[in-house]
């Protein structure tokens, strides 16, 4: 990310985040006209809600500190990829990949990486999509690529990961073997639903297909 020459006078902490904050209000609006077109096209919003949040300083600080490395502003950019931050709930597991989709195509969005945690869950259970793109934001000297990073996830994965998160922090990392294999099976459990929720589904559309005129 090339921080504009004018910069250099005022307080660079404060404009990164304007960055950052801005790169957000843009990705915000982005997803909200898809699911509208989706809406006003096919009748249909994949979309449940969006969160965003930016990460707080102190666990700015506490990511470079945990990667080993120097607290600067120019290693929080380079080194950090989920200052801003956003969470796309949808209802079904075929959502996740139709919006990541029509976020790939958009012509000023560039996918930096994908995690697919749909396609390999993490040992722990946790499932989610996600992705790490940059998009422009146009200041008056120029266009500045930056950072978002984007998890979309159905709500039953939500549901999980939210508890899994809490309980993760209650006990720093180290919660005991049998609590860990609770959350595996719950896991399992919400990854059961979200495919039944998804058959029947399509089993409704389905039905209500054979009963147009
Ligand atoms: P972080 O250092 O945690 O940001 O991981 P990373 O840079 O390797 O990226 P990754 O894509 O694996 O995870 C990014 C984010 O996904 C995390 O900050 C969490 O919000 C979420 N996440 C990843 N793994 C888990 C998990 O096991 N449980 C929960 N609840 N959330 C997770
Ligand atoms: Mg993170």
């Amino acid at each position: 990310m090339n921080i504009p020459k004018s910069f250099d006078q005022v307080d660079q902490w404060k404009s990164i985040i304007f960055l950052y904050d801005s790169a957000l209000r843009e990705i915000n609006t982005k997803i909200e006209i898809l699911n509208n077109e989706f809406v006003h096209i096919y009748n249909y919003n994949p979309i449940e809600h969006i969160k965003s949040r930016l990460k707080t300083p102190d666990s700015i600080v506490k990511k470079l500190k945990r990667y080993g490395y120097d607290v600067t502003i120019d290693n929080m950019v380079e080194k950090l990829n989920d200052i801003a931050g956003i969470r796309i709930i949808c209802s079904f597991t075929s959502d996740i990949y139709q919006i990541a989709e029509m976020i790939t195509k958009q012509s000023d969005v560039t996918v930096l990486y994908v995690k697919d945690y749909i396609e390999n869950p993490k040992p722990n259970g946790y499932k989610s999509y996600h992705m790490v793109v940059t998009i422009p934001i146009y200041l008056t000297d120029g266009p500045v690529d930056t950072k978002v990073e984007v998890q979309i996830r159905t709500v039953a994965m939500d549901f999980w990961a939210s508890l899994e998160h809490k309980i993760y922090y209650k006990f720093e990392g180290n919660a005991p073997a049998y609590l860990q294999q609770e959350l595996k099976a719950c896991a399992d459990v919400v990854n059961m639903l979200d495919k039944k929720m998804f058959s029947l589904n399509q089993a409704i559309l389905e039905l209500s297909e054979a009963q147009k005129p």
